[in-house]
């Protein structure tokens, strides 16, 4: 038999949404619904019913928890990560403390190169090991699905190893996990001098083998200055599209690299960062379905603009928040931090912030009837908060720790 969790006298249970509501655009993201002094009954992984702690009349569950001045809320869907790394990479967090830029680091070598090298050195078991490690970290903080992508291989062999290590962790089945492929994240030394040789590697040997063995959901590209042109983002996203291969691209992290207009062009499932995000960026979003997804610890640890959240929700878009968790510009998949930052530096209220971290998340990872929400039927994905005084308490209490709990498919992490 199935175990159940019956969770009582809950102060608020917010992030109420009804069944076929798959994502929130615009102003619609203002509104985290919610009831207050609630009962939410948890079985067989799932979310069976909910409502007015006075009208619950279930007779018995497995474990019973008093949540009396404590809120309750879905588990963050984290739509963007780069979680499968062979080594962090502190050292260059002191060149940039002295001085040097993301970029010039990346010309000599180092950032994604350097976290290539220690990657293909790496046996596919340590990578599992380490990966699975920080998944757990993640999910002890409030992950409850998560989008992983290739990119630090960069080689044929090396690429394949890394979404290898993916589909481990899926097989884990400890939460939904989305998988992408990056072999463009960064050009080899190999090929700066012959940059159309690895884009033919990419598009004709890793899409098909990739496709073929069925290892990847997207497929991404860091379409963005001293990365990659639109010229090759737009051959190696049709070459994605021949195979089946959704676009999920980095994008204006940079500049204003043109790669949030190649990324609808193409119809992206999302398109990534956007600090370099001006007028025309926005009217291509404002006039597609493609989610604009914020990474604001990247702009945080690299010191760059932040993305211009309240100009994208003004113009009616679908916003998610994403933690970019990697160990070059955001090594941290903390999604409590980004919260907070969402709110102090890009100006989103607690609510629109939530909704960006949960039910738009879970458009981003294309899981938006599963997960993301307080909704019968879906995943009993919830984190329990410590007795708190209000919503807008979570993100101002920043670095605090105010998760108490943490339940996962209906069991306790
Ligand atoms: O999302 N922007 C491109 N890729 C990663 C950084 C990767 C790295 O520095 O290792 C990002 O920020
Ligand atoms: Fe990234």
């Amino acid at each position: 038999m199935s175990t159940s969790i019956l969770l009582r006298r809950i102060s608020t249970l917010a992030g109420i949404l009804p069944e076929g509501v798959l994502r929130l655009k615009g102003h619609e993201m203002s509104e985290f619904k919610h009831l207050s002094n609630a009962y939410l009954l948890l079985e067989g992984g799932m979310i069976v019913q909910f409502g007015p702690d006075q009208e619950c009349q279930v007779e018995r569950a497995d474990a019973v928890i008093d949540c009396s001045g404590k809120m309750v809320l879905p588990a963050f869907c984290d739509s963007h990560t780069h979680l499968v790394f062979a080594a962090w990479r502190e050292n260059e967090f002191v060149d940039r403390i002295k001085g040097m830029s993301y970029e010039e680091i990346a010309k000599r070598g180092g950032g994604i190169l350097n976290s290539a090298a220690k990657l293909q050195a790496a046996s596919e078991d340590q990578l599992f090991e380490l990966a699975s490690e920080r998944l757990h970290e993640v999910m002890s903080m409030g992950t409850g699905a998560i989008e992983i992508k290739s990119g630090y291989g960069l080689t044929v062999e090396s690429e394949l190893k890394m979404l290898r290590v993916i589909r481990r962790i899926k097989d884990l089945n400890l939460i939904p996990v989305k998988a992408t492929f990056l072999g463009a994240h960064a050009m080899p030394t190999l090929f700066k001098s012959n940059r159309p040789e690895y884009i033919r590697l990419l598009t004709e040997e890793m899409v098909p083998q990739i496709a073929e063995k069925g290892l990847a959901d997207y497929i991404d590209v860091f379409c963005d200055k001293g990365f990659y042109t639109v010229e090759e983002t737009d051959q190696i996203l049709e070459a994605g599209a021949r195979y089946g291969l959704k676009p999920k691209i980095h994008a204006n992290e940079l500049d204003y690299s043109g790669g949030i207009q190649v990324g609808v062009k193409h119809q992206a499932v999302s398109v990534d960062h956007l600090e370099y995000t001006g007028p025309e960026e926005i009217a291509s979003l404002a006039s597609s379905d493609t989610i604009a997804t914020i990474l604001p610890s990247t702009a945080f640890f690299l010191g760059l603009p932040y993305a211009p959240a309240r100009n994208m929700i003004e113009n009616n878009i679908c916003v998610a928040l994403a933690s970019d968790y990697n160990p070059g510009s955001s090594p941290s998949g903390n999604m409590s931090f980004i919260l907070s930052l969402a709110c102090v530096k890009l100006k989103m209220l607690p609510e629109e912030a939530f909704n960006a971290l949960t039910i738009n998340g879970a458009a981003a990872l294309e899981l938006g009837d599963k997960v993301g929400s307080i909704t019968a039927s879906k995943s009993a994905n919830i984190l329990i908060t410590k007795p708190v005084s209000s919503l807008a308490y979570l993100p101002y209490s920043f670095g605090a720790g105010w998760i108490e709990k943490v339940i996962i498919g209906g069991k306790e992490i």
